[in-house]
């Protein structure tokens, strides 16, 4: 159990490069595992989420080795995998148990999927029910993991209808289509991360984009490449709201993956009034890249739109923090998503933010926030082990005269393993203990 105290700050500078975005990352071990040829990445992030996925492959015979962010998979091909010698253990991840669960459902072994107490308690059914559809057999504690999958299975291809706007359950269905006899389609209802649909590109196989529907046809293979992980969005986004709430701050963040499925928190923070400017785009391997530039800014408070919100799924604890250093009311609806992630981020959310004294409401979809002035803490933060609820009320140090304390922070080290290192570089001051 380790905890954060986050003493008050109030300026922050410097250009930052912060680690490899993890939902890439995840997606090079998985397609270059299953890709003929060796597949080199850099810029991998080195966090626990990523490793699982690194580690369950390796599990299942590819040879991957690391020298800090490089990253070299020698690709056993589609077929290659190897029954792994025991239960998969994915940690907190809950991309690493739901992707994967679309790849195992297709092989000739059988395997089980298992996580840490947080990733027991997700919903799995998600993907589940469609796998099923396709022919899979998974056993499941009543929709939660561990996950046990009876290889042997021939798959049929299946068109499917997202009910939830998840890039998880869409990459789990498309990874199942690359087995499946014929052609997978997945419609979803709004636009999500479609780091998978690019990836897949990028080796060689082909996937049919027509608005709101992605479809591929299964027998195909993948060859090998070489990837270059772009700094995380996510990650980026404590600093972008660092920045932008604390009294004196310019800083920029380089490299940073601008993928249009993502770069919600920064339309967010933006039609907040965000000082905020991108510079230097790029396109590497397939991915959008800028450097982000957020000075001190004065912030209003908005109703979020609906439409931004999978385009910021993971960057709202975050943009709380923001909300609550607003002029005026934050509104946020449509997010129910947010319930079932690492901790239901909008309850673990409001709890801190009463400790630190701005009002909110709840809503079942989400949450009203009235902008104010952070007070003396009347107690310590609980992050549920939530590694985004705990950079978050990290950040909040500079806009508090106080320290605030925060509790269960093991789990930052699943994304952003050097965030304390980095905040405090850039003048912040956090110590772990
Ligand atoms: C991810 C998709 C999102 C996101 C998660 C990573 C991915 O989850 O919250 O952190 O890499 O595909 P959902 O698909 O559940 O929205």
């Amino acid at each position: 159990m380790s905890k954060f105290i986050a003493s008050p700050a109030n300026s922050l500078s410097g250009n930052l490069k912060v680690p490899g975005d993890k939902s890439i990352s995840h997606r090079s071990i998985m397609l270059g595992s299953l890709s003929h040829g060796i597949t080199k990445v850099s810029g991998f992030l080195e966090g626990e989420d990523a490793l699982s996925t690194l580690k369950a492959f390796q599990a299942m015979g590819v040879k991957i080795e690391r020298d800090g962010d490089n990253v070299t998979i020698h690709g056993v091909g589609i077929n290659g995998l190897k029954k792994p010698q025991g239960p998969l253990d994915l940690g907190n991840s809950g991309t690493s148990i739901r992707l994967m669960s679309g790849i195992l459902a297709a092989q000739a072994f059988d395997c089980e999927l298992v996580g840490d107490e947080s990733l027991s308690k997700r919903p799995m059914n998600r993907v589940i029910n469609p796998l099923r559809d396709m022919g899979a057999i998974i056993d499941s504690n009543d929709g939660k993991p561990p996950l046990k999958i009876t290889g042997g299975q021939t798959l049929k291809g299946i068109d499917y209808d997202l009910p939830v706007a998840s890039a998880q359950v869409k990459s789990c269905i498309l990874l199942a289509g690359l087995y499946a006899d014929g052609d997978t389609c997945v419609t979803e209802p709004a636009p999500t991360r479609d780091h998978t649909e690019r990836m897949l590109k990028g080796l060689g196989y082909k996937v049919r984009v027509n608005d709101n529907q992605m479809c591929l046809t299964g027998g195909g293979d993948l060859k090998a490449t070489e990837i270059q992980v772009p700094s995380d969005i996510s990650s980026s986004a404590f600093f972008m709201v660092a920045a932008a709430i604390a009294p004196k701050a310019d800083i920029t963040l380089l490299g940073v993956n601008i993928n249009p499925t993502r770069t919600g928190v920064i339309d967010i923070l933006q039609l907040m009034g965000a000082n905020l400017t991108l510079s230097n785009e790029r396109e590497i391997g397939g991915e959008l890249l800028a450097d982000i530039r957020i000075q001190s800014s004065k912030l209003t408070g908005i109703h979020i739109p609906e439409e931004l919100v999978p385009l910021a799924i993971d960057e709202f604890p975050a943009v709380f923090i923001a909300a609550s250093c607003a002029t005026g009311e934050t509104i946020l609806t449509g997010a129910k998503e947010l319930r079932v992630k690492e901790s239901d981020r909008i309850q673990v959310m409001a709890d801190g933010l009463d400790i630190l004294g701005i009002d909110n409401e709840v809503l079942e979809d989400g949450i009203k926030i009235q902008g104010g002035v952070f007070k003396e803490p009347t107690g310590m933060i609980e992050s549920h082990h939530d590694h985004r609820i705990s950079m978050s009320f990290a950040v909040a140090s500079l806009r508090c005269d106080y320290p605030i304390e925060i509790n269960g922070v093991d789990n930052v080290m699943t994304s952003f393993p050097n965030f304390v290192e980095l905040a405090n570089s850039a003048g912040m001051s956090i110590i772990e203990i």
